[in-house]
């Protein structure tokens, strides 16, 4: 994988990016976004509303990973930016979530914003918490049973925080 590149996703990658987000949401067990969301939904929640969206190509080859970066909140909270990030099953476990995690706080210093929150963090993704606290990410709040997971019902979420810079 020696051309991997992070870069600005552009309308043309969607067709390959979306199969990706497809697959991901329809497990149910990562993020919020209902398992049925329509092909026009995501692209609006994911290409859209987001601040920047980036994908992780190897050249020319497939999609490999996408993120987006967006203001967690309007007005006075709008200093702290939040990212979501999707890795492919077949390029997991090899720094891919990593490298876009550390490439995001980067873009986002250089936007501007002071720190980064993840609203959701599901607490039996165990790979992605583990994830983010090796890259300085606290959980600050446990959301007792605050998603629907597909297959184990409702459970636990976290709120993970990093200031950034
Ligand atoms: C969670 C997710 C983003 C992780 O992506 P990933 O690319 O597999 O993550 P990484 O490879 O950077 O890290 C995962 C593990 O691989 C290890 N790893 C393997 N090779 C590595 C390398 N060359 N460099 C760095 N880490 C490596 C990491 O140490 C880490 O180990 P750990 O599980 O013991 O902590 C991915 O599984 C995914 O997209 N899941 C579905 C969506 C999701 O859950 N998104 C996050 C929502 S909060």
């Amino acid at each position: 994988m020696s051309q991997i590149q992070i870069r600005r996703c552009e309308e043309a990658d969607w067709p390959a990016v979306w199969p990706l987000l497809r697959a991901t949401f329809e497990a149910g067990d990562t993020y919020a976004f209902s398992p049925d969301s329509t092909e026009a939904e995501i692209h609006a929640a994911w290409m859209e509303a987001p601040r920047a969206t980036y994908v992780v190509r190897d050249g020319e080859g497939p999609v490999l990973g996408t993120y987006f970066i967006k203001a967690n909140q309007p007005g006075l909270g709008s200093h702290v930016c939040n990212c979501g990030y999707v890795v492919a099953p077949e390029a997991q476990g090899q720094g891919l979530a990593s490298a876009m995690c550390e490439h995001s706080q980067r873009e986002a210093l250089a936007m501007g914003f002071l720190a980064m929150q993840f609203n959701l963090v599901v607490s039996t993704n165990e790979r992605a918490v583990r994830l983010w606290q090796r890259l300085g990410f606290e959980v600050v709040a446990t959301l007792p049973r605050a998603f629907r997971h597909l297959r184990l019902g409702l459970v636990d979420a976290f709120v993970m925080f990093k200031t950034l810079g």
